[in-house]
């Protein structure tokens, strides 16, 4: 995997935009996989400036869900279907047709996730699949211990994400609910591009196991490893654990102009 370290989260938004956008350049109707979470905002402000000043045209561009609450209806302002409207396609301003997601209100969650599983294989599969990352090390909502060739299926929250996530509840951890359904780590590993993006000290100790770390179900993200194309981006904060550092910041000074990430 590829580690670029970049002073702050504003330049690793505008080095993702910026890969998405030639992406987008060269495949128009890209299907891009985006996540939720505070960290992807730079890369979702980056790409609409983007579009405003035309640099890119993102009119045919197709966007796919990583993971979603079960039970939280969908025009509840928390489920993940609407917190991407708000944060992705209107700012795009792309029509709900372009969007896909798990049904995370259907009576059948088995069924829904394999229908969605089913659904972005049937789209071709997704070029470009953004990723945060837990300070548990988890990928979408695949906690520590899913399994590595998992697909989309329901998940149990552990303790430490629903404290993590309550400030999007009021701070209030008992409106945050207990399971997700999330792509399993081997649905993202066919994503033909990954890209995760972490900022911030709180992430220093998951970035160094992802990235110098064995793989390891323990870190869900260490799967990145077995990919032949993910990159990991992080600002100087989420670097502070890597003891491999300096070379990371070596080789990407170094590297071919043409290369992109
Ligand atoms: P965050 O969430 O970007 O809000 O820190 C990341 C994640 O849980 O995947």
């Amino acid at each position: 995997m590829e580690v670029v370290i970049v002073p702050d989260a504003a330049a690793g938004g505008e080095l993702i935009a910026e890969a998405m956008a030639e992406l987008l350049r060269r495949k128009p109707d890209a299907l891009l996989g985006v996540a939720t979470g505070s960290t992807p905002l730079p890369i979702y402000e980056a790409l609409a400036a983007k579009v405003s000043a035309g640099a890119v045209d993102v009119s045919r561009a197709r966007i796919a869900q990583l993971d979603e609450y079960v039970g939280l209806p969908a025009e509840h302002p928390e489920s993940y279907r609407s917190v991407l409207r708000q944060q992705v396609l209107e700012p795009l301003g792309l029509e709900a047709k372009a969007f896909m997601g798990p049904d995370g209100t259907a009576s059948d969650v088995r069924a829904a996730c394999e229908a969605y599983d089913k659904a972005l294989e049937d789209a071709g599969g997704v070029d470009l699949q953004l990723l945060g990352i837990g300070t548990d090390g988890h990928i979408g909502f695949n906690e520590p211990c899913s399994s590595l060739a998992s697909r989309t299926r329901i998940k149990t929250l552990t303790e430490q994400t629903r404290i993590d996530n309550a400030r999007f509840f009021d701070g209030d951890i008992e409106q945050v609910p207990h399971h997700v359904i999330t792509q399993g780590i081997g649905t993202i590993l066919d994503a033909r591009h990954l890209v995760l993006l972490a900022t911030g000290e709180g992430k220093a100790e998951a970035v160094a196991a992802t990235v110098e770390g064995p793989v390891a179900a323990v870190c869900p993200a260490s799967a990145l490893q077995l990919h032949p194309h993910a990159t990991v981006v992080v600002d100087e904060a989420a670097a502070s654990e890597l003891k491999l550092a300096d070379y990371f910041r070596h080789t990407y000074a170094n590297k071919p102009d043409w290369q992109g990430i």
